[in-house]
């Protein structure tokens, strides 16, 4: 039975229109899914949004609209968001959806029922924008957000309580027995120095709100929006397929990807939250960092440096942007953004050293030799240089490593391109005492292309599927990545530039 694999991205914030931020999760995540259902893995991949909570009903209230209608609004955003980004998720969920409030219920009531749930008064600081309660240590000078950087707000209320503190140990033990629970490491260590510290027990209702799912034994209590989103992972699966139960089949997740300003919740709350319902905990979450603007600063409208997405795919395509993100931060890091670095790891790198290396070889097999791939075997030294790429690649990408696998391959890229300056085909082609050697570039040349395109399909998805069909060889599955012993003799076709260079 093929090895079960469930990936999945934060749900996005309804109250804001998606930005550089929502694509760059999503993308990275679904570089992940394309590339486990290449090796034949049993993939889900989700995403979806957040809809309850007092950021949506506040920024709901500012618009002079319903939670429901913003949240109808900006949802359709985000869905649509999905097929321009080459978004390959298995299902979009909602938590507005009335089967994901009703599994938010029963899993909570279990909670309850297990004992793990007290009324009692919270006081302290909030900020209404994360919807969070502070803890002491977390708060900046003056009372301020870290994140938001805005003043928080002193609250009190009666609310239901999470017994946080009493997982503590099992916590401990988690991280103890898992080391690669979070990745990467240094995530990892926060994680576990934010336990250290020991933990407090957290609010789980709210009294003033009525925009999220009512708490079944108190109905004039909603969740608190975290609960309600976190339980996401887990209530999806459920309906995401009508009439079938896909719980069994995908739970726990292999992979949340997450940024690093949500690491608390996924990293403590929800591992609590899931040992509380007698629910297994996730294999890994990956945190990610921070797109910075050009200038290194955080991204901001007032800034100036904010990069957007819809830009760079209408000049540069959807591939392009998928490519320079992971290409150009290092996956897991902070890294600054912009339309210059854009700009030119597309013409050095998309347009020259794969586009144009592409391009060259299937001219040259169509002008040498009519458009057949000889027959005849590849280069020893180059199939040795290629033959442990699709492992070394699967390897990293098990661990996520998104960037640095995308390295990999592109090592190769350039080895091909300094293959064609090595061979210079165009010389052999004017000796015919030369056609052997000329046969065994172009196979070689073919064959290299064809592989690394196959182990560029989860990043480039659409080039390389044409690419691949231009080849002759539209295969795309893991076995593909294989660099063959033997020119396939496969029929080629020219194709336009895939990333033709544009006008300035
Ligand atoms: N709704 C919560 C997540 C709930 S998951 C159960 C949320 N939503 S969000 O829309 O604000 O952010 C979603 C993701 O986008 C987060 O992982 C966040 O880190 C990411 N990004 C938002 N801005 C970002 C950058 N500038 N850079 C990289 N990613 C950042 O949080």
């Amino acid at each position: 039975m093929a090895m079960s694999f469930y990936v999945t991205t934060p749900i996005y914030y309804v109250n804001a229109q998606p930005h550089l931020g929502h694509a760059y999760t999503t993308i990275a995540a679904d570089v992940l899914a394309r590339h486990m259902r290449q090796r034949g893995a049993d993939v889900f991949f989700l995403t979806g949004t957040d809809e309850h909570g007092e950021p949506v009903a506040d920024a709901a209230r500012a618009q002079g609209l319903e939670p429901q209608q913003l949240a109808d609004r900006n949802a359709a955003r985000f869905q649509a968001l999905m097929p321009q980004l080459s978004i390959s998720n298995d299902f979009f969920i909602r938590t507005s959806d009335a089967q994901h409030k009703a599994k938010v219920q029963e899993v909570l009531q279990r909670v309850y029922d297990n004992g793990h749930v007290y009324k009692g008064l919270y006081e302290g600081w909030y900020c209404p924008r994360c919807a969070d309660f502070k803890v002491e240590n977390e708060i900046l000078e003056g009372n301020r957000c870290p994140i938001h950087e805005i003043e928080l707000t002193r609250e009190s209320e009666e609310n239901y309580f999470f017994r946080l503190s009493a997982f503590q140990p099992k916590l401990e033990q988690l991280y103890a027995e898992r080391p690669d629970f979070v990745v990467p490491a240094r995530h990892y260590n926060e994680a576990s120095a934010f336990i250290a510290q020991g933990l407090q027990d957290i609010s789980l209702s709210r009294a003033r709100l009525s925009w999220g799912v009512p708490v079944p034994w108190d109905p004039t209590h909603v969740f608190y929006v975290w609960f309600d989103a976190l339980l996401n992972y887990y209530t999806a699966l459920s309906y995401a397929r009508p009439g079938e139960d896909l719980t069994g089949r995908y739970w726990p997740a292999t992979f949340h990807i997450i940024g690093k300003d949500i690491l608390k919740f996924h990293t403590i709350f929800w591992p609590a939250l899931l040992i509380a319902a007698d629910l297994p905990v996730p294999e890994h979450v990956f945190v990610h960092g921070f797109l910075l603007g050009a200038d290194g600063r955080k991204m901001s409208k007032s800034l100036g440096n904010v990069l957007d997405p819809f830009e760079v795919m209408q000049q540069f395509g959807t591939d392009a942007l998928r490519f320079y993100l992971l290409r150009d931060v290092a996956f897991g890091g902070d890294g600054a953004v912009g339309m210059d670095a854009v700009t030119a790891r597309y013409d050095a790198e998309l347009a020259n050293e794969y586009g144009n290396l592409a391009s060259r070889t299937l001219a040259m097999i169509a002008r040498y030799r009519d458009g057949a791939v000889p027959s005849v075997a590849t280069d020893p030294a180059l199939l040795a240089e290629f033959a442990e790429l699709p492992r070394e690649v699967a390897e990293m990408l098990d661990r996520a490593e998104a960037t640095q696998a995308l390295e990999l391959i592109w090592q190769r890229v350039r080895r091909l391109n300094r293959y064609v300056e090595e061979r210079a085909p165009w010389q052999l082609a004017r000796e015919p005492s030369e056609a052997d050697q000329l046969d065994q570039t172009l196979a070689s040349l073919h064959e290299g292309v064809r592989a690394l395109t196959v182990l560029l399909h989860p990043y480039i998805p659409g080039a390389t599927d044409t690419l691949l069909v231009a080849c002759g060889a539209p295969a795309r599955d893991y076995g593909a990545a294989a660099f063959a012993a033997a020119g396939s003799g496969a029929r080629v076709h020219t194709i336009a530039p895939l990333f033709p260079k544009r006008d300035r």
